[in-house]
């Protein structure tokens, strides 16, 4: 390398517990051992860095750290015969920007079996667009469609449906010929929520009930759910004869407040997403459809673009819970 140092986001612990977010210069040597160098061109934004950047042991045991779980750009250095200088490549999950120093830095290394050579029809910046919570919403509509739903089975419920998960769930959804009832209520984004091919919009309280009937009439074929708690709980009782619904995320809760009728009378399935975890080949499947069938023609709508010197203003955004869609994080040529 030319360069000794990059930039990067280094998270420190202060006093009292404190947590400070700083752009620096760091040494390439300090990176961890791995096959392939990458240089990042563009990194995005997903609720586990914003944990990782307040000090949450659960993402980040060590600190000073730099947080990223997503990250596209090009191979500077490689000693994996799968991967050579210049190609284009994407590293999300395993352990990136978790305990393994990640995307929010011009420069990352790696294990070469985290890498994914970039789909044909995907720039870095489209697939960081995406990133970990679009290739969760591109998992769960895959693990729908897999489980038998089809568009003629009736409408499909997304809640969370503002944020990275439920903004690209719903659009390709849309773009696959579903119809999709949205829920939206932390931030009022119905028009938003129409424009990226929602038919429909409901609040939070349309989508929770609270009459504690065991099982609600069948009004969605399938579901994708972001929230946890009464709003999966209420998905699940009011889904169709079965229907499939599938699980992500805990933002509103980790509790499942549930009984069984909906899976024995309805004979509905709940599908786990785990896409931290998820096999390579499936891996790369759904990155194939992301680039090609499920490629969402109005990606610009979800996306804002920000610096590696705006990002800390944008974690701010969120943790005031007044984000929307997806953010990418735009490095330093
Ligand atoms: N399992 C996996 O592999 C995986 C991967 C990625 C993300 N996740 C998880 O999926 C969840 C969603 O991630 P994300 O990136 O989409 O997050 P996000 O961008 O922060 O969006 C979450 C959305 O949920 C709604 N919301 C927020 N607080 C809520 C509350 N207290 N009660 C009900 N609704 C609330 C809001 O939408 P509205 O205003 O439209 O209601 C918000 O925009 C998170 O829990 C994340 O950790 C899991």
């Amino acid at each position: 390398m030319s360069q000794n140092t990059f930039k990067a986001m280094v998270v420190t612990e202060g006093e009292n517990n404190q947590f400070v977010k700083e752009i620096k210069d760091r040494a390439f040597d300090d990176l961890p051992p791995g096959d392939v160098l990458v240089n990042v061109k563009y990194s995005s934004l997903n609720y586990k860095d914003v944990l990782s950047t307040l000090g949450n042991r659960g993402v980040t045991k060590k600190y000073p750290h730099t947080p990223g779980i997503d990250a596209a750009g090009v191979v500077a250095e490689s000693r994996s015969k799968d991967f050579n200088v210049g190609d284009e490549v994407i590293v999300t999950s395993y352990d990136l920007g978790m305990n393994t120093s990640g995307g929010f830095a011009q420069y990352i290394r790696v294990p070469a079996d985290w890498v994914v050579k970039m789909p044909k029809g995907l720039s870095p910046r489209e697939s960081m667009i995406f990133g970990t919570a679009g290739f969760t919403a591109a998992l769960s509509v895959y693990r729908l469609v897999d489980y038998g739903a089809t568009p003629d089975q009736g409408r499909i419920l997304v809640s969370g449906a503002t944020g990275g998960v439920g903004s690209v769930a719903v659009s390709i959804l849309a773009k696959a010929g579903y119809d999709v009832t949205a829920v939206n209520g932390i931030i009022d984004e119905k028009d938003y929520l129409l424009d990226i091919g929602a038919k429909e919009v409901i609040s939070i309280e349309e989508a929770t009930d609270s009459s504690g009937k065991p099982l609600l009439k069948g009004l969605w074929a399938g579901g994708i759910d972001t929230i946890g708690g009464e709003i999966l709980a209420t998905m699940i009782k009011s889904i169709q004869q079965h229907g499939g619904v599938t699980c992500c995320g805990n933002v509103g809760s980790h509790e499942l407040p549930l009984n069984v009728y909906p899976f024995i009378l309805r004979g509905a399935t709940l599908m786990g997403i785990d896409s931290q975890n998820c096999p390579m080949p499936l891996r790369l499947k759904v990155w194939d459809k992301i680039a090609s069938d499920w490629k969402i023609e109005r990606l610009e709508r979800i996306a804002t673009e920000v610096t590696l010197d705006e990002l800390s203003a944008r974690i701010e955004f969120v943790l005031q819970k007044k984000h929307k869609g997806r953010t990418v994080i735009r490095m330093p040529e």
